[in-house]
């Protein structure tokens, strides 16, 4: 499969074909992403609590996002691969947001960077297109401000509240980003951002009026307990896996394995001199 660039998911964009979108935290899901034929690989700061066990992802430093992401990287052939940028590692000013994006283009090996935000971050977002970094805008439910939301909760439900996203999609596409990923947002609005917008929509829990869609790899494989309801759970991988687990606990117990199939024989000649 030819590598997916910018030019080719704006390819996808123009001739309506949805993009598709899922996270990788290490070499093997990203592996699978790829192999999956995915469009666009995406290490989200999710895997903080995914795959870290944090309870909420604004406590992910960079440092473990660069780890996980040169992992995704050496996974990844084809698909288009973007970060996300850490809560608290662009807010402070544009240049702290070029320092450590350029970190993540270069360490990390990804290809652009997200970072959440509205119009409050289009200045922000200005600088670090102009300086050459790719960018994905997240609007709508933004996990890492979750506690100043009150927590994760359906964004832009009221109308006023609609036309303030509205307003930052239009920033953000002002901006440069390159798409905008609509996070728990009613159908009608993010069909409407998507009308208006000249730049894809990701959408998670935000219908399927979206230029593409995007989920978390763990939920929609059921490896991560409660999923939201915008997911769709395509496997339950946890109970294969611990069933797994407990077949073969059980079978080395019972000594069923190894069995004779799974053991290196010694040449018979020598096996005879050293029995003696
Ligand atoms: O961190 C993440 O996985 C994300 C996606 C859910 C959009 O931001
Ligand atoms: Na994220």
């Amino acid at each position: 499969r030819p590598k997916v660039t910018l030019a080719t998911l704006r390819k996808l964009y123009k001739r309506g074909e949805p993009i598709t979108v899922m996270t990788a935290h290490d070499f093997p899901t990203g592996t699978l992403v790829d192999k999956a034929g995915i469009d666009m690989t995406l290490v989200g700061d999710s895997l903080a609590m995914v795959a870290l066990g944090y309870t909420s992802t604004s406590e992910i430093t960079l440092d473990e996002m660069l780890h996980h992401c040169r992992a995704v990287a050496r996974g990844t052939r084809s698909s288009f691969l973007v970060a996300d940028m850490p809560f608290g590692t662009y807010e402070t000013s544009p240049e702290q947001a070029i320092a450590n994006a350029v970190r993540i283009i270069k360490e990390g090996k990804a290809e652009a960077v997200k970072l959440e935000g509205g119009k409050e971050m289009a200045p922000t977002i200005t600088r670090l297109t102009q300086v050459g970094v790719p960018v994905l805008g997240h609007i709508g439910l933004t996990p890492q401000r979750q506690a100043s939301l009150g927590g994760y909760k359906v964004q832009g439900k009221t109308v006023a509240k609609a036309k303030a996203m509205i307003e930052d999609a239009l920033a953000l596409q002002q901006a440069g980003c390159y798409a905008i990923v609509l996070e728990a947002v009613p159908e009608p609005v993010a069909r409407h951002i998507t009308n208006i917008l000249s730049i894809p929509t990701i959408g998670i829990g935000a219908g399927a009026g979206c230029s593409g869609q995007v989920l978390v790899q763990q939920d929609m494989l059921g490896l991560y307990g409660r999923v939201p309801r915008f997911c769709k759970t395509y496997r339950n991988l946890a109970d294969e896996i611990v069933g797994a687990l407990k077949e073969y606990s059980q079978d080395v117990k019972s000594g069923a394995f190894p069995a004779e199939e799974h053991c290196y024989p010694m040449p018979e000649a020598e096996h005879l001199k050293f029995m003696r």
